[in-house]
């Protein structure tokens, strides 16, 4: 169906005093007795094209065509509207290419987030989802942008897999058979499965991530990662997407810097962009986005070690639900008074206690931390989970007996360390929490098309 987008209309002069064709939604409609004007939305931007329709030219109009939700093709002549100094259409014909009966669920101005989640195939339809998708596609791209100019191999991983990356047993079964007594014990049940052993659905690329830079030096994967932990918060989902560079050559120094970078880069793009989104966001979910983005990009992230971030904890005037002791992990909330409190700026901590971190992280000289970091920002938390790898053979397998892990199914994995090991590092960026944080969307559920999360799958 040949017509012009939206967008074009309403940014370029180019059309004013020409006759074009425009298809999208109505999204407002105010009727009168000479006159009719239709907000129209095809989805190409947030701002909506005002069509105009004189009574009295003659033009016949379907009852239907003022319906809010209806699907219209409009032919007219683009004009400038002097009073506001935006162009419209003077309608010369309308078809109604699907009707919308009063039972659409959009009848309302404003509808709760919750409310819109019911129907994730309708939401879309709105200002703010409008909004959270173009930003998402724009995101992704810069992304893909952002490494692609740097000489990065764009790889992808494996989303059914026999191992599990981070070792924590948090992995979705992937199964054609039902377990049933007939089995005599799991192996046999497994061995009569698919792929004749346990598999599930991969919580990360990572592993077959270093594989790929081992030969090709850098290299990031962007694809699904999937968790079954039972953790009902606003910023995790079941299904996620996940972007993981993995660089050869390189140390947690290193690493900390391209993620800088990257986030840097990535929210500059967004900004120049989407500023219709930008300013929307600012206006509907959080009072001061523009200014927080624009100190991103112009100042320094803090570099802070986990053992000094503990310290400053307990010297907190603040009680914590969980207590802080060097070698826990922390929660949420000590994340955030981090960032949120002491450095009202993004954080990458660094050098955990390796008790609480996985088998792959480099050991650190002092015996107790490993080189690994989360990057944490205010409002969201971590948003980036990432470190060097142990690239000593024996210092692996110890870690692995350590934390009382079997090497099986790992063999591939060891053998990067036993031909040709190099000093490497990756990262994982939550492309949902990173969404979260440029737009001031506070939920996961409302960044990504169909949320799935623990007891809710639509
Ligand atoms: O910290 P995580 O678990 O690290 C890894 O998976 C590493 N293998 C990554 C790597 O080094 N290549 O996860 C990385 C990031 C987190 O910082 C978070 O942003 C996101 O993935 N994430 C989730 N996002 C949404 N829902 C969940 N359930 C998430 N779990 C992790």
């Amino acid at each position: 169906m040949k017509h012009t987008d939206i967008i074009d209309v309403i940014e370029k002069d180019d059309y004013l005093g020409k006759e074009i064709t425009v298809c999208g939604w109505v999204r407002t409609a105010r009727d009168s007795k000479n006159v009719a004007f239709l907000a129209l939305n095809d989805g190409t931007c947030l701002n909506h094209l005002q069509i105009v329709i004189d009574k009295n030219s003659g033009i016949e109009v379907d009852p239907e065509a003022t319906k809010l939700g209806a699907s219209l093709k409009v032919i007219g002549e683009v004009v400038k509207n002097d009073r506001n100094n935006t162009n419209e259409i003077n309608a010369k014909e309308i078809t109604v290419l699907g009707v919308c009966p009063a039972d659409y669920p959009l009848q309302k101005k404003f509808q709760k987030l919750e409310t819109l989640r019911e129907m994730p195939h309708i939401r879309v339809r709105t200002n703010t989802f409008n909004a959270v998708f173009r930003v998402r596609s724009v995101l992704a791209a810069a992304i893909h942008r952002f490494f692609q100019d740097r000489g990065y191999v764009y790889i992808n991983t494996p989303l059914i897999t026999g191992s599990d990356c981070e070792g924590a047993g948090e992995m979705f079964q992937v199964t054609t058979i039902g377990y049933s007594e007939d089995y005599k014990s799991e192996e046999e049940y497994y061995a009569d499965d698919f792929f004749g052993k346990k598999t599930g659905l991969s919580v990360s690329g990572q592993l077959e991530g270093e594989v790929a830079a081992m030969g090709l030096g850098k290299i990031y994967t962007f694809g699904p990662s999937f968790r079954a932990e039972n953790s009902n918060t606003q910023r995790h989902a079941a299904e996620f997407w996940h972007v993981e560079p993995e660089i050869a050559f390189c140390e947690l120094p290193d690493l900390i810097e391209i993620a800088e970078e990257m986030i840097k880069y990535i929210i500059k793009e967004y900004m120049d962009k989407c500023p219709e989104e930008l300013k929307f966001f600012e206006q509907r979910f959080e009072k001061g986005l523009t200014d927080k983005l624009l100190s991103v990009i112009n100042n320094d992230f803090a570099v802070v070690d986990y053992t000094d971030a503990i310290e400053l904890l307990k010297k907190a005037d603040v009680k914590f639900e969980f207590p802080v002791e060097w070698g826990c992990d922390l929660q949420s909330e000590h994340e955030r008074y981090i960032t949120e409190q002491i450095y009202k700026k993004p954080v990458f901590l660094i050098n955990y206690p390796k008790g609480i971190k996985s088998f792959y992280m480099k050991q650190n000289d002092d015996g107790k931390t490993v080189a690994a970091t989360d990057l944490l920002v205010p409002g969201v938390g971590e948003i980036i989970g990432g470190s060097e790898r142990e690239a000593d053979l024996n210092k692996l397998l110890s870690a692995m007996e350590e934390k009382g892990m079997s090497t099986e199914g790992y063999d591939f994995y060891l053998d990067l360390r036993k031909f040709g090991s190099v000093p490497h590092a990756g990262f994982g960026l939550g492309f949902e929490r990173i969404i979260m944080y440029v737009t001031g969307m506070s939920n996961i559920r409302d960044v990504i098309l169909y949320p799935r999360t623990v007891g809710s799958i639509k």
